[in-house]
């Protein structure tokens, strides 16, 4: 009996701590600062649906200033967003763009289809660090903030489960997403060799 109930006990204490260990630890949600928020234009037409879930985050850099805050962030932004509109663009280019401040500043969010990579923008969201990153990585916080965005995505089903994640130079003639921020994503889990 006593032997029993000491196996009873050892069990149901293993239980309890596989359950503890099993509740997911799910990072914090980044830090969104919304196109209003940084007081962005509407897009000039309405752009193209993406289907989802999405199978590929591209990774690249604005190669341009970077920013500290989101002041000079939200700036860049703005910036950005009126270089790709003076091209012809309906909107920024990119999804999502990523401050050395920590913030993920939003682009064309998940929705819908990205002008930032030709031939591959259907499928892809592409994710710009703000900056350039050939020497010197984005701070800690930036990478942090990009991580976190690609688990949301991944949590909220507009990322598939088994999404490649690819450079920006791995799909074009670029230096981008820069050499220092490339040796970085390549240890990232779901970085391919190829994209298809
Ligand atoms: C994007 O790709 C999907 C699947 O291949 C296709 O059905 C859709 O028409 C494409 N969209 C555009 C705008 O090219």
């Amino acid at each position: 009996m006593y032997q029993i109930t000491k196996r009873l006990i050892r069990n149901l204490l293993l239980f309890t701590i596989i359950s503890a260990c099993g509740t997911k630890i799910t990072a914090a949600d980044p830090n969104i600062i919304s196109k209003s928020q940084w007081n962005g234009v509407e897009s000039i037409n309405e752009l193209s649906e993406q289907a989802l879930p999405i199978g590929r985050v591209i990774i690249i850099h604005t190669a341009g200033a970077g920013c500290q805050d989101v002041d000079s962030c939200s700036q860049q932004v703005r910036n950005i967003q009126k270089y790709h509109l003076d091209l012809h663009f309906d909107d920024i280019g990119y999804n999502f763009l990523i401050g050395n401040d920590g913030n993920v500043y939003e682009g064309r969010g998940w929705d819908a289809m990205g002008a930032a990579v030709k031939n591959y923008n259907n499928g892809s969201v592409s994710v710009a660090f703000i900056g350039t990153f050939e020497n010197d990585p984005p701070t800690d916080q930036a990478l942090e903030a990009a991580k976190s965005l690609l688990e949301m995505g991944l949590r909220t089903s507009k990322l598939a489960g088994d999404y490649k994640l690819l450079g920006h130079r791995q799909l074009t003639s670029t230096l981008s997403p820069g050499a220092a921020l490339y040796k970085i994503i390549k240890l990232w889990p779901h970085w391919a060799r190829r994209a298809r």
